[in-house]
């Protein structure tokens, strides 16, 4: 089964052609940061009208890259949420419209559940059940995963979520939008020790996160050391590098302590890392160090299918039209939908 796959909940238009029988075809990405970047973060308006721009020279180049026809498609998937509603609506529309037009079935597929199937993409898969760490702009979720569409939820973020404090944090620190692989650049040159951040709800048993205070920690620390009293902030170059060291030290720190105790508490043998902040590689080192001492399995999608991307949803919803799940012709975008509603295949 050919399935297209569009991908359009945010600031990236990712399309993908994902074969039952032989895998991943062609995938591309459209990134829109040089639009966002000089309001600082993403404008849902200019998001959506350049989901419209982009998204069916998209498909057309993937099909071109996979050397097949429109009509040689079996099913088509898009996002249908969370995310934007109007960048959403713009994938689902596209996406629901052709399936119509092919007369071929359309699944909507949940963004986070792309995120979370996304190391199945790679070489040496894991198995179910495992433990999902999906850490992204928008969430922070610790999953127990028994099976495709059988998720429960045993953590999550009760306010921002960790990439939104890696962004918001970068923000402070004067870097451009996108923040968090900024962060993380200026972090290699900062020093260890000098700036100690708290680690959130760590000290108290559960599994929720909480990211907000360590955006203001490093806005009171900012604050401590520049030379002027508000934004924008004058900090010297090193001071800077060392709020971000202590910054992702301190965030990597609490999604380690988190996973581990996920881990202990379902007893599981591995644990897969998805969402954007998945590509951060402090967070990866450690977390494999952490894996090794308490003999467990990582697994991790490659960098560029951390983030926002089509072959993920793609293969998400070649999974479900397998299975027989289906759209009915109704466009329709979810800004919130929760992973636990979706149906078990
Ligand atoms: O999954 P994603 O592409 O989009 C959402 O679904 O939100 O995640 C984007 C988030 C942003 O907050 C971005 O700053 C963060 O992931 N991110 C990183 C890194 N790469 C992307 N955060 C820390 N380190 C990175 N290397
Ligand atoms: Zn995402």
């Amino acid at each position: 089964m050919r399935v297209l796959g569009i991908e359009s909940s945010c600031d990236e238009t990712g399309v993908a052609l994902f074969d039952t029988d032989n895998g991943l075809v062609a995938h591309r990405l459209y990134s829109q940061i040089e639009i966002h970047a000089e309001y600082g973060g993403v404008v849902p308006e200019l998001a959506s009208r350049d989901h419209i721009r982009k998204t069916l020279p998209l498909i057309q180049q993937v099909l071109d890259d996979a050397s097949m026809s429109v009509d040689q498609l079996d099913g088509i998937a898009y996002t249908q949420g969370p995310g934007l509603i109007g960048a959403l609506l713009v994938g689902s529309a596209i996406g629901r419209s052709m399936a119509w037009a092919l007369n071929i079935p359309a699944v909507a597929v949940h963004h986070m559940e792309g995120h979370l199937l996304a190391p199945m993409l790679e070489e040496n898969p894991p198995e179910f059940p495992f433990v999902a760490l999906l850490v992204s702009g928008g969430h922070t979720l610790l999953v127990d995963v028994k099976g495709v569409g059988r998720y429960t939820i045993l953590g999550e973020s009760v306010d921002d979520a960790v990439g939104e404090a890696f962004d918001k944090t970068a923000k402070l620190l004067g870097l451009s939008y996108p923040g968090g692989p900024a962060l993380a650049k200026l972090a290699e040159s900062g020093k260890q020790g000098r700036f100690k951040f708290p680690r959130p709800m760590t000290n108290r048993p559960g599994l929720n996160f909480s990211f907000s205070g360590l955006k203001t920690f490093a806005l009171n620390t900012i604050q401590d050391h520049s030379k002027e009293s508000r934004a924008p902030y004058n900090l010297d170059l090193q001071t800077q590098a060392d709020i971000a060291y202590a910054f992702q030290e301190a965030a990597v720190d609490t999604l380690l302590i988190k996973s581990c105790r996920a881990m202990a508490e379902t007893k599981y043998q591995r644990l897969i890392v998805a969402g954007g902040v998945g590509a951060n590689e402090s967070l990866r080192q450690n977390l494999n160090l952490k894996a090794k001492k308490l003999d467990f399995e990582v697994y991790y999608p490659r960098a560029e299918f951390c983030t926002d991307n089509g072959a993920m949803i793609a293969y998400a919803g070649s999974l479900r039209l397998a299975a027989g799940h289906t759209e009915p012709p109704i466009i329709k975008g979810m800004p919130r939908w929760r992973l636990e509603d979706l149906d078990a295949i």
